[in-house]
């Protein structure tokens, strides 16, 4: 911002003006035209040029008038520099009163910049909650607590011997190809990999030699899967281990028809096909009743009113014997199916891949 500092009163031409006669005019004309300028200025760099203009620098007309005090005469030059001192004493000291006003503007602006406004309405905080995927894990945890079974645990990473060999998976068998299976790079015999689902875990709990076992062990597993509405690279399953004396295979039914009754509420039926598994002998595919149409057949379920859940069976002596356990004294059943499976069955999801999209409009619904 610029200020106009009229230096020359129209009413007072300097050119041919008698110095001696008006000079106190002049002084309180210089000043009240000084004090207006000054005590304005609307920042400090304004205030310090017109300071300049005012009376500090050389060519200010206090300057002017200062060296004109030589061609006076002694008596009224004596009396005009005594003026123009107290004058000049005057506006510095207005000068200084303006710099002591804006730095404290300033810094009141500062603080107000700063200060935080305490009336001002902010959103709550958002709590995040449990991925839908482990809330349908943690309640077939506690489906299976509830009947007396310990969880386990096994790592992602896992030897092909817990993974293939102990499970009586053959050499030639397609799991073991590197075109459905991660293996981790630790060059030759490639015996170590992702685990592509949890059964070695069933390796594990026998391996530690305490029976009997009842056990379940949820997990990642991963699979060299293209992601599509039912497939996903990275996904979850669920294994679940029985070993005691006199298991039957109507254990096994009755126990898969508990938790999916748990799971998918009462008027859900299931039912067991036969098929085949390399660690479990007989073994079977179970189902469940479709949760869309109850049973009746519909585009859910293909048709057919049934949904495939997972694997099963009587554990295979081979496995026992792997792991160090007497096959004549022990029986056990063991099951596994993927719980994200699971969690888009029960809710009706159409895709699986809006697990991993991390859109919380989805994830918000859970
Ligand atoms: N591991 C099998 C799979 O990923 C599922 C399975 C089948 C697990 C039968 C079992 C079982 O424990 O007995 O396809």
């Amino acid at each position: 911002m610029s200020y106009h500092v009229p230096m020359t009163p129209p009413d007072l031409p300097i050119e041919g003006r008698d110095m001696t006669g008006d000079i106190s005019l002049q002084i309180a004309q210089l000043e009240a035209e000084a004090k207006a300028a000054l005590e304005t200025a609307p920042e400090l760099s304004v205030l310090e040029e017109r300071e300049r203009t005012a009376f500090r620098s050389k060519k200010s007309r206090f300057a002017e008038m200062y060296q004109r005090l030589g061609s006076m005469e002694p008596e009224a030059r004596r009396e005009a520099g005594r003026a123009l001192n107290e004058l000049r004493a005057r506006l510095e000291a207005l000068a200084e009163a303006r710099r002591a006003e804006l730095s404290s503007f300033a810094r009141a602006e500062r603080l107000a910049a700063d200060r935080l406004d305490l009336t001002e309405v902010l959103p709550g905080r958002l709590a995040g909650h449990l991925h839908l995927v482990t809330q349908v894990r943690e309640a077939l945890e506690d489906v299976f607590v509830g009947m007396g079974y310990e969880i386990a645990e096994g790592p992602e990473v896992e030897t092909g011997w817990r993974n293939f060999e102990a499970l009586n998976i053959p050499e030639d068998h397609p799991a073991r190809s590197p075109l459905d299976t991660f293996y981790v790079d630790f060059g030759e015999p490639w015996s170590v990999l992702l685990r592509p689902h949890t059964s070695p875990v069933q390796i594990r709990l026998l391996e530690r030699g305490t029976l009997p076992i009842y056990a379940v062990a949820p997990g990642r597993t991963y699979r060299k899967d293209t992601p599509d509405s039912t497939h996903l690279p990275v996904f979850h399953q669920i294994e679940g281990l029985v070993v005691d004396r006199g298991v039957t295979f109507a254990d096994l039914k009755g126990t898969i028809e508990t938790f999916v009754r748990a799971i998918f509420g009462e008027g859900t039926r299931t039912r067991l096909r036969p098929a085949y598994f390399p660690f479990t002998e007989p073994s079977a595919e179970f189902e469940m009743s479709c949760v869309i149409c109850g049973g009746e057949g519909c585009r859910t379920c293909a048709g057919v009113g049934w949904i495939e859940l997972g694997g099963c069976g009587m554990v295979h002596p081979a496995v026992f014997e792997a792991t160090g356990v007497d096959p004549e004294t022990w029986t056990g059943f063991a099951f596994g199916f993927g719980i994200d499976r699971i969690a888009i069955m029960r809710h009706g999801i159409a895709d699986l891949r809006v697990m991993i999209e991390n859109d919380v409009r989805f994830l918000n619904q859970f």
